[in-house]
């Protein structure tokens, strides 16, 4: 049977599995690249990238540049993977928090972050002052994060059986909607394209990850949010 993720379909799943720090990566960000006019040489920044796996398949896959930005892991054991992936000379770790980025504004053609920008990007400033800087002028910017197909502002708007599980990190899922006005507002991008991933919660299923949360998820409230914007 002809796989949706014809390229994730090429990595081992073990390696996958052992590297990911949420539901599986590569196919929220093949996903998501496929509507993205990514060229190869193009400088991305992935931020957020966690075990920099999604920046080794954006290295191999489309020949890209990737400064593979993350606060949790240490890039010294992320450039280990990078060295064993053989993409040392395309691959960049570091460490930096998102709020004081070391990159020059317009530095990078693209910009992607999988999984990650719902921990920084939901405040009023962060996109004006800070991420959307980072990208030249007709670059494109893609996310995909954990997201309601509901808004949730409290626990009043919760079906019953999440309501016992809904931690209060939970309330940077929101919906696609909220993230294409979150951008749109600001004036430095024009949206290309903003909603829901296609059988989100069978791939999140499929990852074995949050299964009791899903499993309560009886409404079909949880999905993955794509956004993709062009710099103005
Ligand atoms: C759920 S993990 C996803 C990692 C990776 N993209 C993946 O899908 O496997 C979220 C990542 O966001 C990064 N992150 C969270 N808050 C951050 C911040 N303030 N600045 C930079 N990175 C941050 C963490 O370091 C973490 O690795």
């Amino acid at each position: 049977m002809k796989t949706r993720f014809e390229c994730t379909a090429n990595y081992d799943p073990s390696w996958i599995n052992e590297n990911k720090r949420g539901p599986n990566p590569l196919w929220l960000l093949e996903d998501l690249t496929k509507d993205m006019n990514l060229r190869k040489g193009m400088k991305i920044l992935d931020m957020g990238c966690g075990k920099a796996i999604t920046s080794i398949f954006l290295a191999r896959e489309y020949g890209l540049q990737l400064w593979a930005n993350d606060l949790w892991i240490d890039p010294t054991e992320n450039l280990n993977r990078i060295k064993q992936a053989g993409v040392e000379d395309r691959v960049f770790p570091l460490k930096a928090e998102a709020h004081s980025l070391p990159y020059a504004n317009e530095f990078f053609d693209a910009i992607i972050s999988i999984d990650a920008y719902h921990y920084f990007g939901t405040s009023e400033l962060y996109f004006s002052w800070y991420f959307q800087k980072l990208v030249k002028s007709g670059g494109q910017i893609g996310i995909v994060v954990p997201g309601v197909t509901d808004e949730i502002n409290n626990e009043g708007d919760l079906p019953e059986k999440l309501k016992q599980l809904w931690s209060d990190d939970l309330y940077t899922f929101r919906t696609y909607q909220w993230w294409k006005n979150h951008w749109d507002k600001t004036k430095h991008v024009t949206i290309d394209l903003a909603g829901n991933i296609e059988d989100s919660k069978e791939l999140w299923l499929k990852s074995n990850c949050d299964q009791e949360l899903l499993a309560a998820d009886e409404e079909d409230l949880l999905t993955f949010v794509k956004i993709i914007a062009t710099k103005k």
